[in-house]
């Protein structure tokens, strides 16, 4: 029997997709989101072990190697997809953590699947780990699986990072099932946050809801102390400053500008999802458009957007409303052979999307919530030219970082985004590159490396003992 492995992640996806090609052929395709972005450049860096969904419902496969990653799948059924994934995941908790843009679902059969799947990630991850191994559990998919896997191995180290926001205490309590996520998130020795606040939340609804005794920053429960930090994630500066530094990705972003027309630039790139305020900056750019403030010709909007959760009908509705609002102000302003938005509902390859960022003359991020925002520094560590400038919701975790540089707005004002735009727009080669300089310093010093690198030490370190009087 193997002795199993020292150091395993476990995600609700693998780093990879397994997708049928038009010719039938199944093939591995990187997954979706800023996870998948975050945590494969870490695990290609140390051994271990990646215990993950592929992707297609009822798919049962034996763990295998895939770009210098150990990985081992577990099966979800359509009926667990539809209930688990899409349902408690992703039409429950997903808009819940998010501020509640769109309303949440609260279904129980949905409750039922998500503590199901829950163990079976659990099981897996207690058959994989070595003894005393450590075991990193990632985000909101998987809130069950620290309390679930301390009943199995209490020998393990476990660590759990939320990628997404932790709600205040008011939104959290709708949750019918609020205790429970609670307790399960306990069963980690260390609770990751995207920001402070989020942590601050968490130790807050523990003490109200549990009644647990706590510190700024430890929950006290079982015998046990549990940290609570906030550790803000960050992207592979490396990988993006050697594809910068590929020609054919500077041959391939002057192309870019060529099909342009040479105009000026403006670039949102996201998963479609209501939480990235697509809606917003489109309406506002149709708004300049239409008011004379920016020429049809002059500047062009380039909106890449990866599907997403397609069979969720929030996201349905999305991308009626955002294909309805580009036909119409194509249709309104655009000419034969220049239209004033590109959108293109596809995925891209790194290369280019570098090629895009460096493109780019305005990047334009305006989330009405995200944990932190990937695509705003992936856009900052490819511009070492100091050129373009960021447009960036305050409502993101990047906000915090990046506050010096970006040009900042609150995606739910349209006249403060119009005229943010314009600023962004006109901004002189000096102050861009001024801007730019400022948060290109934040991104390379806290690299995702330096995130991993926090984030796992914290958790090697024995946790102090409870003490005899603990905090009230
Ligand atoms: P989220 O995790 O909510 O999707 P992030 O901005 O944190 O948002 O991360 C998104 C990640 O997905 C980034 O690494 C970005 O480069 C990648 N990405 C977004 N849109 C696309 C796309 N159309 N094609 C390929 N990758 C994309
Ligand atoms: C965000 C979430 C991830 C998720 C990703 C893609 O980054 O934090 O957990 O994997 O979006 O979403 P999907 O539903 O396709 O996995």
């Amino acid at each position: 029997m193997s002795r199993g492995s020292e150091f395993v992640v476990v995600a609700n996806r693998l780093p990879v997709d397994r997708n049928v090609g038009p010719d039938g052929v199944p093939r591995w395709r990187r997954s979706p989101g800023g996870l998948v972005s975050a945590i494969a450049p870490v695990m290609r860096r140390r051994q271990g072990t990646w215990i993950g969904w592929v992707g297609v419902p009822g798919e049962e496969l034996e763990p295998f190697e895939e770009d210098g990653m150990a990985l081992h799948p577990i099966a979800q059924s359509a009926q667990e997809v539809e209930l688990y994934y899409e349902g408690f995941s992703n039409a429950t908790l997903w808009p819940l953590y998010h501020d509640v843009v769109a309303p949440p679902v609260y279904d129980r059969a949905m409750w039922d699947a998500y503590v199901r799947v829950n163990q079976r990630f659990a099981e897996a991850a207690a058959k994989v780990a070595a003894k005393g191994a450590i075991v990193w559990v990632q985000d909101y998919q998987l809130q069950l699986v620290p309390r679930m896997l301390r009943e199995l191995r209490p020998d393990l180290r476990i660590g759990f990072f939320l990628h997404i926001p932790f709600p205040p205490t008011e939104l959290f309590w709708q949750l019918p099932w609020r205790r429970r996520i609670l307790e399960g998130l306990l069963g980690a020795d260390l609770v990751g946050f995207q920001l402070p606040g989020a942590a601050a939340n968490f130790v807050r609804l523990c003490r109200r809801l549990l009644d647990a005794r706590y510190t700024k920053q430890d929950v006290y429960w079982d015998d046990r102390v549990v940290r609570a930090r906030a550790f803000p994630i960050s992207v592979d500066v490396g990988e993006l400053d050697d594809l910068v530094g590929r020609s054919d990705v500077q041959e391939r972003a002057q192309e870019i500008r060529t099909d342009t027309d040479d105009a000026t630039i403006l670039l949102g790139v996201d998963r479609l999802d209501y939480t990235k305020g697509i809606t917003q900056r489109l309406q506002a750019f149709g708004e300049l458009v239409q008011e004379g403030h920016i020429r049809p010709g002059q500047a062009v909007f380039v909106q890449i957007a990866t599907p997403s959760r397609e069979r969720v009908e929030q996201y349905q509705l999305l991308r009626e409303e955002i294909e309805q609002l580009v036909g119409r102000i194509n249709g309104e302003h655009g000419e034969i052979g220049f239209p004033v938005i590109h959108y293109l509902h596809s995925s891209y390859d790194r290369p280019e999307l570098a090629a895009l960022y460096l493109a780019a003359d305005v990047m334009v991020v305006t989330p009405l919530r995200d944990g932190m925002n990937l695509v705003a520094k992936e856009y900052v560590a490819c511009r070492k030219d100091l050129r373009g400038a960021l447009v960036l919701s305050e409502f993101t975790g990047a906000a915090a970082e990046l506050k010096r540089g970006a040009f900042q707005v609150n995606p739910y004002d349209i006249d403060g985004l119009k005229s943010t735009l314009l600023d962004a727009l006109h901004a002189e080669p000096a102050e861009q590159a001024r801007r730019m300089r400022s948060m290109r310093r934040r991104v390379i010093e806290h690299d995702v490396d330096r995130w991993a690198e926090e984030f796992l030490s914290e958790l090697e370190n024995p946790a102090r003992s409870v003490p005899a009087q603990p905090p009230v």
